[in-house]
């Protein structure tokens, strides 16, 4: 049976990259016979300008109907002055509401080829390897909020966070479960010193660590994981966090590996699943031919992955990257003497001729 995956290619650099991950699941089609077919929806800032909206009815239902959605990225200078519920970004966080894509996999591997990419010490960076398992559909993302008000004469704004034990147990199981197929280690991370949101958070996820005696567990506060990142990065495994402590931190894990263009990510659902690199739009280099697809081709392999269950077919696309890598083949975000420089298109290129 034909496997739908709906394409979103998104604003600034998404139609490039988007076109690069499409070009490898061709190729991969043509190898492993899925029976893959493609359809095209639009969102974020693009979509406003067409249809006075940043998601549109048609994306969401085409979404929620796919086995899986490729997603590029959206944003970009010329609408920052719409108003805020109608900015690019609600196209991503409307489609992670709706398709309820509770769980964002975020997996920061340091090739030993860009161990000198990265802006820390070559030994510190060896060898890390650790996935980020954020909670991605409530918290302060999604809590109340209040864009202007007076209060005892003076303008003020608010939002709120609020967790409730399902929404921790729920994203905690994943880690839990991810953490058994790879090193054993959960590192649960809050900010309980501080918030009641962190206290119910910990206490969850402690009382649950019983049900996997075979998972370490430990917990850390969120500032000094942003440390911890910094100084020991080797220590973590699966790092389990809520909404805004996942996005700060997955992009402080990104860098470690020297590139933000080369990191995927995974936004699971309980009927779809949704894939997209994790770098953003890049207006500055859109429609330029130079960004670096690899993030987004990553994320295709992601979703043959966990969307498609083909795993042979994730390897053999995650080998092709690692394989073009050590080849010497580099977009000229990661360029330096003594490697061939290329374009998006030329990169990807490289690798479909390694699948
Ligand atoms: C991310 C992004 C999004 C987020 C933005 C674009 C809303 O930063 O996926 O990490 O904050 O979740
Ligand atoms: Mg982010």
């Amino acid at each position: 049976m034909a496997k739908k995956i709906v394409v979103i290619p998104g604003d600034g650099i998404g139609g490039e990259i988007t076109s690069s991950a499409v070009d490898v699941l061709k190729k991969i089609d043509e190898k492993f016979h899925i029976g893959l077919s493609y359809e095209y929806h639009d969102a974020g800032g693009t979509a406003y300008d067409k249809f006075g909206t940043p998601l549109p009815q048609t994306t969401i239902d085409a979404a929620k109907a796919s086995d899986g959605v490729l997603f590029g990225a959206v944003g970009g200078n010329q609408w920052d002055q719409v108003e805020p519920e109608l900015r690019p970004e609600k196209a991503i966080l409307g489609l992670r509401k709706h398709l309820g894509l509770y769980a964002n996999l975020r997996p920061v591997k340091v090739a030993d080829t860009l161990v000198e990419y990265s802006p820390l010490k070559p030994e510190v960076v060896r060898g890390v390897d650790l996935v980020i398992v954020r909670e991605l559909i409530g918290g302060i993302y999604f809590g109340d909020r209040c864009e202007s008000e007076m209060h005892d004469g003076h303008e003020r704004a608010w939002d709120l966070e609020n967790y409730s034990i399902p929404e921790v147990v729920r994203i905690a199981k994943l880690a839990f479960e991810t953490a058994k197929l790879r090193r054993g280690k959960v590192t649960s991370v809050d900010k309980s010193n501080v918030l009641a949101t962190s206290r119910l958070w910990r206490r969850t996820v402690t009382r649950m660590a019983a049900d996997y005696p075979e998972v370490e567990l430990d917990h850390l506060y969120v500032d000094n994981c942003a440390m911890q990142l910094a100084l020991r990065p080797t220590q973590f495994d699966v790092i389990l966090t809520g909404n805004l402590f996942g996005d700060i931190l997955s992009d402080e894990a990104a860098v470690l590996g020297g590139s933000i263009g080369m990191m995927p990510s995974a936004s699971i659902g309980e009927c779809t699943s949704l894939f997209e690199p994790i770098h953003g739009s890049a207006p500055d280099i859109a429609g330029m031919g130079i960004a670096n697809p690899i993030g987004t081709i990553l994320s295709a392999a992601m979703l043959l992955r966990y969307a498609l269950k083909e795993e042979a077919a994730a390897q053999a696309v995650e080998k092709a990257c690692d394989q073009a890598l050590a080849d010497g083949y580099r977009t000229p975000d990661l360029w330096k003497d003594g490697f061939t420089k290329v374009s998006t298109t030329k990169m990807t290129q490289a690798v479909i001729g390694r699948i």
